[in-house]
């Protein structure tokens, strides 16, 4: 029997992947898999532990042991609920950072695997497409320019009622950006086969529909 369809969407930090791969899984009913807070986690459990983002030894010794589960949209991490803590600026950074590690990764391949559920999977992240679900039935590398990815991040946190400057998390995405585009270890790239969907002028609602009509045709 074959598996389950996966629809792999990659791309940069505050590209919109996150609203659209939730947004077409809702639309086909399929699971979703945001693998980006699974590095979130991971760098909200170390910090806890007072584990340092270079000690790859130590991390990959944490991960396994680390208790997650996901219901509905709530994030749990050992038992509370870690679903707005791991949404910082922060922990984003120091996701990147642990992100990095093969030791990591390597302890998160398996989870992020066991998304792959009847009747489909939506994964993003950096490298669903490329390492986690290579046969991936259809393959998008979603991105959009710098400036418009800080601007969004911008009017995310206003809207929240939380205070920041755009010069200040343009500089943050540019450094996260490098970090996960440079790494030894499954950096960010377009894999072959993706398609490219730039989402600077786009509207959500547009993206979503270019994802949908082309998997439409991935499986016609
Ligand atoms: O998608 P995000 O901003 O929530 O991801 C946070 C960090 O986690 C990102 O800067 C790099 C890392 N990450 C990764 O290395 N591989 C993934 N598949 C997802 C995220």
């Amino acid at each position: 029997m074959s598996l389950p369809p996966v629809i792999a969407i990659d791309g940069p930090t505050a590209s919109g992947k996150g609203t659209v791969a939730s947004l077409v899984a809702q639309k086909l009913g399929f699971h979703y898999l945001d693998s980006g807070a699974l590095y979130r986690l991971v760098a909200l459990a170390s910090e806890q532990e007072g584990i340092d983002t270079q000690n790859a030894s130590e991390l990959g010794i944490l991960v396994p042991k680390l208790m997650i589960s996901f219901k509905n949209s709530q994030i749990f991490l050992n038992g509370a609920d870690v679903t707005e803590a791991i949404r910082t600026e922060s922990i984003g950074l120091r996701a990147s950072a642990v992100a990095v590690h093969p030791e990591v990764r390597l302890a998160l391949v398996d989870l992020q695997r066991s998304f792959r559920q009847f009747p489909g999977l939506v994964a993003d992240g950096r490298d669903m497409a490329s390492i986690i679900f290579p046969d991936a039935i259809l393959k998008v590398f979603l991105t959009a320019t710098a400036a418009a990815r800080a601007e969004r991040r911008y009017k995310q946190l206003i809207a929240k009622g939380i205070s920041a400057k755009l010069e200040d998390l343009l500089q943050d995405l540019q450094a996260r950006d490098a970090r996960d585009s440079n790494r030894g270890t499954a950096p960010l790239v377009i894999a072959e086969g993706a398609k490219v969907l730039e989402t600077s002028d786009l509207s959500i609602d547009q993206a979503v529909k270019t994802v949908l009509d082309w998997y439409q045709s991935a499986i016609a």
